[in-house]
């Protein structure tokens, strides 16, 4: 039998690196991201419905964070990776979703769209936009509608990020949506009896 002390130890080491990477991800993010995080576009983005039930800014901190992650990981195998292009291409990359439904007549336009309005967005709100960090944004939603292919590593990494959340915040708001039926119907059947 193992020994249960030695195992609640491990799993209190991991929770605490955890909870250190995350905090050290909050801090880069603020370092290099806040003239996004503080403006209204960014509080606008959590009152937009995206990808089911999440919002634009719950999914955009969840691209951010992710890609912020890998980036970590890369760093520790020697890979260079830019972490303020990644930061501020990430924050960035759904602004152009906001108003949605006004500015664009179909799913396929927003798609092929946004990116272009994203770019637009982040020039206004960041003073001297790296490049990469345009790149990023115009590219991310490759290999999607007329999108061009990323063309650096930090662009694949927020393209990635980006399809991973997409894909876990539809199946979750799948989930979420096929439970309220079936509670429902629940009610509907009990109400009936
Ligand atoms: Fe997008
Ligand atoms: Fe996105």
């Amino acid at each position: 039998m193992r020994d249960l002390y030695y195992e609640s130890t491990i799993h209190k080491q991991i929770r605490e690196k955890r909870e250190d990477r995350k905090e050290r991800i909050r801090q880069d993010m603020e370092k290099y991201g806040s003239e996004v995080l503080e403006s209204d576009e960014m509080k606008q983005a959590f009152e937009q419905t995206h990808h089911k039930l999440a919002t634009v800014g719950e999914h955009t901190l969840r691209v951010t964070m992710s890609s912020v992650m890998v980036c970590y990981a890369l760093r520790k195998l020697n890979i260079k990776v830019n972490i303020p292009a990644v930061v501020i291409g990430a924050l960035c990359h759904d602004l152009g979703m906001l108003g949605r439904n006004e500015k664009y007549a179909s799913f396929k336009e927003s798609n092929s769209g946004h990116p272009k309005e994203s770019v637009e967005i982040a020039r206004e709100l960041v003073d001297e936009l790296p490049e990469k960090a345009e790149d990023i944004i115009e590219r991310h939603m490759w290999p999607l509608g007329d999108s061009k292919a990323p063309n650096s590593i930090e662009g694949v990494i927020v393209s990635a990020a980006d399809k991973y959340n997409a894909v876990k915040d539809i199946v979750k708001g799948s989930e979420i949506e096929s439970k309220e039926i079936e509670s429902k119907e629940t009610e509907d059947t009990e109400g009936e009896r």
